[in-house]
């Protein structure tokens, strides 16, 4: 009563240690004087921390996609570009009676019959009994991995996997272990020493359709494998997979018809489908328990409808558009003829279709030399960004190459020419100065 009287009368001067009024009319709540120097010594705290990242040279900063040739992006159709596209969901969305917002959480009012639709759209399109959105890919594959695994069950980890699975395994109350990546024979060594000690709890394996920062392939059929022999369920993103791969962009798993033996499937739509959100699709029972015991699901915003609409029609023009996976293929093999110094004709004739993806990867080793190359080329006019410790190992640091079906031809000889060069140390310098500067 007190305060809402106080901030009514806004001439009345705050009490010290109560409310103040900034210059753009906000009240923020003060604390007594004494309190100042704690607060100083934490942001000395956290400056020290960020200074000790500059002076490793790996101090990450916001900056803004400029006019250059994008070769970072995860809009590897080049969905998140698309004209068509953009009026395509507009018109949808024009057409439909749809709040702003979803308005709370999908327990209590961010529900909707065209959310439920939806999931029952993916379900289809992924070939799941059940499909279950979320805000994120973060945030489902933190959701299933806290929760499903428990205390007394085993979690084993692709050394490689991304973080959000990485923090799921550690919320989780389960034991976690890791293998080395795509290392078949140290996980299947680990799995035979668990279940020949007689271990009778769960088991999980966690991996990936494609590595996010390696750019390969997880072995999806021998993890199945070794899943039957040590009864282990696979929990298997397909955040770099999703729309790339599979008839209307299901993925790699229903591409190889795999699908059903997998117990735990997360596809997220703010890669190549060129929007945001992510669903996990299994079986209802999974879905329904996750409604149920999932934090991330439970206690956040629902995605707002607009972001739904936007799912809905990028699949949507997707299946109207197939040629974008066979062109991103085209426009993969011709980076890695050129980049591998190859001919042209020999190289487009590769046969196999999963060689290689979108993601492309040129270890350099060290902060300030892959920082070095990065800015070159930026000069040069490609936008291609720097990976370095501790997103990936020391010593591993590299430049991410993406493509898409967006980039020119030309423009991806220019580049993969250029990187020839680099590998082959036809460059002198230190500091390749590819561009004009
Ligand atoms: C392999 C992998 N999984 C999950 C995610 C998270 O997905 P989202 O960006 O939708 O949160 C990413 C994103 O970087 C990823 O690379």
């Amino acid at each position: 009563m007190e305060i809402s009287f106080w901030v009514l009368r806004r001439s009345v001067p705050p009490a010290a240690g109560k409310f103040t009024q900034n210059s753009g009319g906000i009240f923020a709540v003060l604390g007594n004087t004494s309190r100042t120097a704690p607060v100083g010594n934490l942001h000395q705290r956290l400056k020290q921390r960020l200074d000790d990242r500059t002076a490793a040279g790996n101090r990450r900063q916001l900056t803004v996609a400029g006019s250059l040739a994008d070769f970072c992006s995860n809009d590897y159709l080049g969905l998140a570009r698309s004209e068509a596209l953009r009026q395509r969901i507009a018109a949808r969305a024009q057409a439909m009676p749809l709040p702003n917002g979803a308005t709370g959480s999908r327990l209590i009012s961010g529900n909707s019959a065209y959310a439920l639709e939806t999931e029952v759209a993916l379900a289809r399109l992924f070939r799941a009994e059940s499909a279950l959105l979320f805000a994120s890919g973060y945030a489902a594959n933190s959701a299933v991995l806290s929760v499903v695994p428990q205390a007394g069950d085993v979690v084993f980890c692709d050394q490689l996997i991304h973080a959000s699975l990485r923090e799921g395994a550690r919320l989780s109350d389960a034991e976690r272990r890791y293998f080395r990546h795509n290392d078949l024979d140290d996980l299947e060594e680990q799995l035979r020493g668990l279940r020949g000690n007689g271990f009778a709890g769960e088991i999980f394996v966690v991996a990936e359709s494609v590595y996010s920062m390696d750019g390969d392939f997880g072995p999806l059929a021998d993890l199945l494998g070794l899943g039957d022999r040590y009864d282990a369920h696979l929990v298997w993103d397909e955040a770099h997979s999703t729309g790339l791969w599979g008839e209307g962009g299901s993925g790699l798993a229903c591409w190889l018809g795999l699908h059903d033996r997998i117990f735990a499937r997360i596809y997220t739509f703010g890669k190549a489908m060129g929007g945001h959100g992510a669903c996990v699709a299994g079986s209802r029972v999974l879905t329904d328990y996750l409604v149920n015991f999932a934090r991330a699901f439970i206690y956040t915003t629902a995605l707002p409808p607009h972001s739904l609409v936007s799912i809905r029609e990028s699949f949507g023009f997707l299946a109207e558009h197939p040629t974008l996976q066979s062109e991103i293929g085209r426009k993969i093999r011709l980076f890695r003829a050129t980049l591998a110094g190859g001919t042209l004709p020999g190289a487009m004739s590769e046969p196999e279709p999963l060689s290689q993806s979108p993601i492309q990867i040129l270890k350099v080793g060290g902060n300030e030399p892959t920082k070095a190359l990065a800015h070159a080329l930026q000069r040069a006019g490609f936008d291609v960004r720097p990976i370095l410790a501790p997103t990936v190992r020391a010593g591993e640091e590299r430049l991410r190459i993406c493509l898409h079906v967006h980039n020119r031809d030309e423009e991806i000889i220019q580049l993969a020419g250029l990187l020839h060069e680099w590998k082959s140390g036809d460059s002198t310098e230190q500091e390749p100065e590819y561009g004009s500067g």
